[in-house]
C-alpha cells in the first residue's frame, strides 16, 4: 500500500513564487536567457562583517542547540532595536526567534486557530497568507483593496469583514506586493475599529520596515496606540533587510501567554534557530547600520528605472511604491487584446505567458497575490536588467493588438 497524503496537504497550493522560478530554472537550462523580475529576495550577498560574525561564533562553540525561544542575547539585541526603531518597548521575554518569519506567522495561527476561526486578509496579499491560515484550520477572509485605497484596508472595509469568528487581522506593512505603508492615520482608523471588537487581534508582518523611499517611515500599531499592545503581533525578521534570507532568522513580539505557546511549539518541531546565524543576527542588530541604507540607495535608482519604463509601455500603469522591493503595475488595458498569432489575453495569467514566451521575461501575475489585473515585478535585479526588460515588456506589448474599450472593460470583470 503506498503512503497516502493527508487532505489538509492536498488541498496545499504549491507557493506560487517557488513554482515560478522552477519555470524559470527549466527555460535556462534549455539555454534560454530570461530576465527574471520574479525574485522575492534582495540580490546583495550578506554583508561581510555579519558573515565573519557567523564564522567566529563558530570557531568560539557556538555550533549547539539553544533555547528554543532565542539566545537571550538576540532577543536582547531585538528588544534594543524595537525600541530604537519602532518606538515599542517589550522585555526580552515576549521576544521569539525561528527559523525565518515565516515559521512564526505559521506557529502563531497554529497556537491560536480552532476550525472555523475567521482571519482577515486584505488582498494583495502576500501569498502565503491563505495557504498558512487554512492549513492551521483557520478561514481566510479575503478582502480586496484595489488601487483607489492605494490597496490597503479602509476602516470601513474592516469594520464590514468583522464577524463574531474573527480571530486575527493580519497586515503586512510595508506590502509584498505592492510597496504600501500604512500611514498613522490610517492606523489609528483601523485601531478605532479594533477597539470595538475586544476579540480581534493585529498581527502585522514588517519584514520590510527598513527598505521604504522618500522619507516614509513604517509604524508599528502598538507604536501608534499602545492601549491595544495585549493584542498586537509584530513579526520581522533577518531576511529582507540585511540580505540574510539564507539564514533563517525572523523574530515575533507576543504578549507573554502567546509567547510561551509559540515556544511549545518550536521546542516540538524544530527545538530552535541556528546557533550560529543568532549570534550573527545579534551583531547584525548592535552594529553601524550603513550596510542597510547602502542597499536602499540602490534600490531607490532601480525604483525609478522600473516604474519610468513600466510606463513608457502601452497599457501598462505603474504608481511609485512607498517600500519594499517590488511594482505591482495596473495591465487592465491589456485585457482582451489580440497578439499576432490571434491569442487572446483574457487576464494577467495570460500576460505573464506571454511575455515569457515573447520577451523572455519572467514576472508574476496578479491573481496569486489575490488581485487579478495586475503584475507584480520585483526589482531586486540589476539596472542592466531592468533596462532590458523594460525595453523588451515594451516591444512585446507593442506587438499586441488592443481591445477597444469596451471589451476591455468586460475582460477585466
Ligand atoms: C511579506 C513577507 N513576509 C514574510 C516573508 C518570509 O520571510 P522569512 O525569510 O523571514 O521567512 C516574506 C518573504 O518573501 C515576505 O515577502
Amino acid at each position: 500500500m503506498s503512503i497516502t497524503i493527508s487532505q489538509k496537504v492536498r488541498k496545499l497550493r504549491p507557493s506560487a513564487s517557488i513554482a515560478a522560478k522552477q519555470k524559470v530554472d527549466e527555460l535556462r537550462a534549455q539555454g534560454v536567457k530570461i530576465l527574471d523580475f520574479c525574485l522575492g529576495e534582495p540580490d546583495f550577498d550578506t554583508p561581510s562583517h555579519i558573515i565573519e560574525a557567523a564564522h567566529q561564533s563558530m570557531l568560539s562553540g557556538d555550533t549547539h542547540y539553544t533555547g528554543s525561544q532565542g539566545t537571550p542575547a538576540l532577543r536582547q539585541a531585538i528588544a534594543e532595536k524595537l525600541a530604537r526603531d519602532n518606538g515599542v518597548s517589550v522585555p526580552a521575554s515576549q521576544i521569539v526567534v525561528a527559523n525565518g518569519a515565516k515559521q512564526l506567522i505559521f506557529d502563531i495561527f497554529a497556537a491560536t486557530l480552532d476550525p472555523g476561526d475567521e482571519v482577515i486578509i486584505p488582498a494583495p496579499y502576500w501569498v502565503s497568507y491563505p495557504d498558512i491560515v487554512s492549513l492551521n484550520g483557520g478561514e481566510p477572509k479575503v478582502v480586496t483593496c484595489g488601487p483607489e485605497t492605494g490597496f490597503k484596508l479602509t476602516a470601513e472595509m474592516l469594520e464590514g469583514a468583522i464577524t463574531s469568528r474573527t480571530r486575527w487581522l493580519i497586515i503586512n506593512s510595508p506590502s509584498n506586493p505592492t510597496g504600501a505603508v500604512y500611514t498613522r492615520e490610517e492606523w489609528l482608523s483601523l485601531i478605532e475599529v479594533l477597539k470595538k471588537h475586544p476579540h480581534v487581534a493585529v498581527m502585522t508582518d514588517e519584514i520590510y520596515e527598513h527598505i521604504t523611499f522618500g522619507g516614509v517611515k513604517n509604524l508599528s500599531p502598538m507604536a501608534v496606540d499602545p492601549s491595544i499592545a495585549d493584542r498586537c503581533v509584530i513579526v520581522n525578521g533577518m531576511s529582507k533587510a540585511y540580505a540574510m534570507t539564507g539564514w533563517r532568522i525572523g523574530y515575533a513580539v507576543c504578549p507573554p501567554d502567546l509567547a510561551k505557546a509559540v515556544v511549545k511549539l518550536l521546542g516540538q518541531s524544530t527545538t530552535c534557530a541556528c546557533s550560529f546565524s543568532q549570534s550573527a543576527a545579534t551583531v547584525a542588530l548592535n552594529a553601524d547600520q550603513s550596510c542597510v541604507d547602502e542597499m536602499v540607495t540602490i534600490y531607490t535608482k532601480r525604483r525609478a528605472a522600473i516604474v519610468e519604463g513600466l510606463n513608457a509601455a502601452t497599457g501598462i500603469t505603474c504608481t511609485a511604491p512607498d517600500a519594499a522591493f517590488y511594482v505591482f503595475p495596473d495591465v487592465r488595458a491589456l485585457l482582451g487584446s489580440k497578439t499576432v498569432d490571434g491569442g487572446v489575453i483574457e487576464g494577467d495569467l495570460d500576460l505573464v505567458s506571454y511575455l515569457l514566451d515573447e520577451a523572455h521575461v519572467a514576472l508574476m501575475d496578479g491573481t496569486s497575490y489575490g488581485l487579478p489585473g495586475f503584475l507584480r515585478l520585483s526589482f531586486a535585479a540589476s539596472e542592466t536588467v531592468i533596462a532590458e526588460g523594460m525595453d523588451a515588456i515594451a516591444k512585446a506589448v507593442a506587438k499586441l493588438q488592443l481591445a477597444d474599450a469596451n471589451e476591455n472593460q468586460e475582460a477585466a470583470q
